[in-house]
């Protein structure tokens, strides 16, 4: 199948038709993916956490994902991600298609060129998502009336802490509209083989400083669950276009 979803904290159950389960074999591990059908539309759902949730933004294993997904004809992935908002242009609730972003990951394995055998790689990254997927996205959120944020500089941080009110200034200061924990490396991944990545940043809370009390997982979740709908909407229209 053409067409991949990756879902993030929050988007891990999606409604497929037909569903079937298939575990994939990569060298650097297993992955259960979810095949299946959305307005008659076959796509690939792969939750990015894992099966139950187990793995932290540092621990996912995102060379096993973004290979599995190659391995069995992917071509074009959409993914999910939560995200603290850096700007007032960015609020609660709010879907945004990044364009660029800030890598401020720290112990992740980053490449597929690493082994010698392949050579090395320095992948270009000048335009990080596809326009193409964006586009999509775009499309079928005018269509259905759904409202998308197009453009915007995600940071990506180490994780599994939120930030301090430091590093957010910092952020802003180089230019950050929206931070996560999962956007990098997958997006970078998906490039080294040849796969068209975009992503929808779902804005779920101010980030650290911005918000005046203590952030909590559990104010994540409880707006993922009040987006979880429209993006499902979303996913649905971009799949029929
Ligand atoms: N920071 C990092 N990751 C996040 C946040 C945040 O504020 N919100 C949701 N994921």
């Amino acid at each position: 199948m053409d067409f991949a979803l990756i879902g993030g904290t929050g988007i891990e159950n999606l409604a497929l038709d037909d569903r079937t389960e298939e575990t994939v074999e990569t060298p650097y591990g297993f992955v259960p993916l979810a095949e299946g059908f959305i307005g008659g539309i076959g796509m690939v759902f792969l939750k990015r956490h894992g099966a139950k949730h187990t793995y932290p933004p540092h621990l996912i294993n995102y060379r096993a994902n973004i290979w599995a997904l190659k391995k069995i004809g992917v071509k074009k992935i959409l993914s999910t991600g939560a995200v603290g908002s850096l700007s007032e242009a960015y609020r609660i609730g709010d879907i945004v298609l990044p364009d660029q972003f800030l890598d401020f990951t720290k112990s992740r394995a980053a490449t597929f060129f690493e082994d010698g055998e392949q050579g090395v790689l320095h992948v270009d990254v000048s335009e990080p998502y596809c326009p193409d997927v964006r586009n999509h996205i775009i499309e079928g959120a005018a269509r259905s009336g759904l409202n998308v944020k197009n453009g915007g500089v995600y940071v990506c941080t180490e994780g599994p802490r939120f930030e301090t009110p430091a590093e957010i200034n910092m952020f802003r200061m180089l230019g950050g509209h929206l931070v996560g924990m999962t956007g990098v490396p997958e997006v970078v991944l998906a490039r080294e083989l040849g796969m068209c990545y975009a992503t929808m940043a779902l804005v779920t809370n101010q980030a650290a400083g911005i918000k005046k009390d203590p952030l909590t997982h559990a104010e994540v979740i409880a707006t993922m669950d009040l987006l979880s709908k429209t993006v499902a909407a979303l996913v649905e229209s971009t799949c029929k276009i």
